[in-house]
């Protein structure tokens, strides 16, 4: 069996460290382009040469043309700007949707039977100008955030209880904006509710809500919290990192369900958006939407990220495209 090949649009920060990932794990073979001249090259030149000592026979090559992204199982979007201190997802709208517009018109000529995973922000807008402009069914485009939002949160809770991370679970839906909802009642830890244990610790209802809620906040911002200490530019090692899991479940077809960014036609009362929700993923895509039975408090945080989400796209579309 020939090895997949997966073809990543911007070789930035996010875009390196996903060529470093996805070699090192031998999951496909690396197509790393960029605008910049030389810059893609020389990166994965540099992970190429490490191929001996990380022990992989993953090709690894860089460039500035589309032409090589050909035959593409997989493509990883990056391009475009990363925040810097003080700006929100939404400020980079204007710059990134028509890095954005660029971009599809040059995947779907070059790699038209790819399914695209866009990693770029405000990145449910950006999904959404993919989708317009590649002409894609929806299966085949979608949005890493809630993989991402989710850890976080999950990361927060393991710190706080004591516990390993690998035993939380801990869900995020939403746009993937200030306004994103990491789901409460369901947070568990193999099962055990979380606000059961944090009740336990603090043998106090109402500290428990609070330490809660100082995560959840914690956890919608935690981005921009990362951006602040950075100064330079915005997460990369984590979002890599998220995209990695989420193409390993479309290209072993695993199956896998997870928050992403995906087309919603009528699920949580909501239709013709790209939102972040439940989905199973596998050699399709996205293979289904999975609902649940939200409580009002969640259906209301979710409508009011959903209008965000709207917002965003009027926005877009006042630019005209
Ligand atoms: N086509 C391809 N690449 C482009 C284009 C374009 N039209 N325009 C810009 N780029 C490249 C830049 O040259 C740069 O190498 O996109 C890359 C972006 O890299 P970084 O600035 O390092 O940003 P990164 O941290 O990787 O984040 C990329 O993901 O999480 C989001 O908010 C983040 O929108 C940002 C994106």
């Amino acid at each position: 069996m020939s090895r997949k090949k997966i073809a990543l649009i911007g070789g930035g920060q996010i875009g390196g460290v996903l060529a470093q990932l996805i070699a090192s794990k031998q999951l496909a073979d690396v197509v790393l382009y960029d605008i910049v001249e030389d810059l893609p090259q020389g990166k994965a030149l540099d992970i190429a040469e490490a191929a001996k000592v990380n022990g992989f026979d993953s090709k690894v090559i860089g460039t500035n043309s589309y032409k090589d992204i050909a035959g593409s199982d997989l493509v990883i979007v990056t391009a475009g700007l990363a925040r810097k201190p003080g700006m929100s997802r939404d400020d980079l709208l204007t710059t990134n949707a028509k890095i954005m517009k660029a971009v599809a018109e040059g995947v779907k000529e070059n790699a038209p039977n790819a399914i695209a995973l866009i990693i770029s922000n405000p990145l449910d807008a950006m999904v959404t100008l993919f989708k317009k402009v590649s002409g894609f069914p929806s299966n085949r485009v979608l949005g890493q955030a809630g993989v991402l939002d989710s850890s976080r949160f999950a990361t927060f809770i393991a710190w706080e209880l004591g516990v390993s991370v690998k035993d939380v679970n801990a869900l995020v839906l939403g746009g993937h904006g200030d306004t994103m909802v990491p789901i409460v009642r369901y947070a568990n830890v193999n099962g055990i509710p979380v606000m059961e244990l944090l009740e336990r610790k603090y043998k106090d209802a109402a500290k428990a809500k609070e330490v809660m809620n100082a995560m959840v906040e914690r956890t919608k911002m935690a981005g921009g919290e990362v951006v602040k200490l950075l100064k330079t530019g915005s997460a990369f090692y984590s979002p890599a990192a998220s995209a990695v899991q989420m193409a390993e479940a479309i290209l072993h077809d695993e199956k896998r369900l997870t928050s992403a960014c995906v087309y919603l036609d009528g699920e949580f009362g909501v239709k013709g958006y790209y939102v972040g929700v439940p989905a199973v993923l596998g050699s399709n895509g996205v293979e289904r939407v999975v609902e649940f039975k939200l409580n009002a408090e969640e259906q209301a945080l979710l409508d009011n990220s959903v209008n965000a989400v709207k917002k965003l796209v009027e926005d877009m579309g006042r630019l005209g495209l």
